[in-house]
């Protein structure tokens, strides 16, 4: 089943590579590169935020443009174009459709967008809640949206998600379900998927089923009160009947530190095992990868990478941001008030290392990309998060202002080297 899968999705690929070969490129939507198949120191929990709580864009981060970053970047060379360094997507998530902060309303944004990434997640807006509001209703406009954007400047688009527990985006309706809720959730995958068939490159078909603190490993969500695991298989099924060509991902968070003491990434490896043997057609494994500045350490990281190669799926880093502090390490480790050059380097190396694990750790034809999960460090999604909420820990990229130009960090020149190499 998954080599099938594979072999009609690289001849895929192949073809589209010669139809863009052919075509020679010119104009913005021809000359993107096809992609390559076209806690105490845990990751930050996702359960935790809504998308109203990230309405107010953070005065820190504004600020931030003026202060020591500035000498920090000057000596650094002009931001060269991300994705063409590689032939694998390189990602960014965005808001999009209502959410403060679209990229469709900040020209500013397109163009950085444009410039150097290759691949868009939505942060949000196709969510269970956002696709499919009441049972007989499904929502496509402003996905659509961002989807022919993303079509007509030459990226490509990766899909997040058909479900997920977290509270805020499973339709209230869903809840309190009365009827078949196999047949309802079967038919919430199929009906998203076949919209969307043929226009995208991938799906997160099933987000953070894993609780590691359950004896099974399964999180008590919904889904798994109501069908037990075997809602993961359906939903994989279900996607891979609807639109055959489409890489289908599992995807969670915490599950990028392989060492053998790891819980989570030991269920992991088991939900994918079991998964494989029972013929289920997954395609890839994402690592949300939402890190700390010092934690997991990038042998670990690369032992997880790992794992997956070895059981022939792909890897895909889907919702990488990496913050300066970390408020769980011990006092020995710095923690920053300001972007200072000292944070700025740490950070820089930071990245440069995990993109450079990747690249070592996953052969060409098993990477997935790697998507960043917000532009600037005004619109991290940490800003309002638990733990973290109204401490700005400067996470991605380039620094705001909110409107642009926005400004390449020493971090994004970390994510450059990595790539050249
Ligand atoms: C986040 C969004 O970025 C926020 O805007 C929203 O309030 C909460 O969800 N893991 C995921 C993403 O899989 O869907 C989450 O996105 C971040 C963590």
């Amino acid at each position: 089943m998954i080599s099938v899968r594979r072999v009609n999705k690289l001849l895929l690929s192949a073809s589209l590579s010669l139809v863009i070969v052919a075509c020679g490129g010119g104009g913005s939507a021809t000359s993107k590169q096809s992609s390559s198949s076209s806690s105490a120191n845990t990751s930050s929990s996702s359960s935790e935020s809504s998308p109203s709580s990230e309405s107010s864009t953070s005065s820190s981060s504004s600020s931030e443009s003026s202060s020591s970053l500035s000498s920090s970047s000057s000596s650094e060379p002009t931001a060269p174009s991300l994705y063409t360094l590689v032939n694998f997507p390189v990602g960014m998530a965005v808001s999009a459709g209502n959410e403060s902060r679209s990229f469709l309303d900040i020209p500013a944004k397109q163009s950085t967008i444009q410039q150097h990434f290759n691949q868009l997640t939505a942060g949000n807006i196709m969510k269970m809640s956002y696709l499919h509001p009441s049972e007989s209703t499904f929502s496509y406009g402003n996905a659509d949206t961002l989807v022919n954007w993303a079509e007509t400047n030459g990226l490509t688009v990766h899909g997040h998600t058909f479900i997920w527990h977290s509270d805020y985006q499973v339709p209230s309706w869903m809840k309190s379900y009365s009827g078949d809720f196999e047949t309802m959730l079967d038919n919430h995958v199929t009906q998203i998927a076949t919209h969307f068939a043929g226009k995208l490159e991938s799906w997160d078909v099933v987000n953070e089923a894993i609780d590691e603190s359950q004896p099974n490993c399964y999180r008590n969500s919904l889904f798994y009160q109501k069908l037990g695991a075997d809602y993961i298989a359906n939903a994989f099924r279900a996607a891979d009947a609807a639109d055959p060509d489409v890489d289908l991902y599992y995807n969670d968070y915490s599950t990028e530190n392989g060492s053998a003491s790891s819980t989570k990434f030991n269920c992991l490896l088991q939900l994918v095992d079991d998964l494989i043997a029972d013929g289920v057609p997954i395609d890839g494994v994402g690592f949300q990868m939402h890190i700390q500045i010092d934690w997991p350490s990038a042998n670990d990281i690369g032992a997880a990478f790992r794992a997956i190669v070895d059981r022939g799926l792909k890897v895909k880093i889907t919702e990488l941001d990496i913050p300066v502090n970390n408020p769980y390490a011990s006092s020995a480790f710095p923690q920053y008030s300001t972007y200072s050059d000292e944070a700025a380097q740490l950070q820089k190396q930071r990245y440069k290392d995990i993109v450079s694990t990747y690249l070592d750790a996953v052969p060409a034809h098993l990477r997935g990309g790697v998507t960043v999960w917000g532009l600037w460090d005004g619109d991290s999604w940490l800003l309002t998060l638990g733990d973290r909420a109204g401490t700005d820990d400067w996470p991605l990229l380039f620094s705001g202002p909110a409107n642009g130009p926005y400004e390449a960090k020493p971090a994004f020149y970390g994510v450059e080297e990595a790539l050249s190499q």
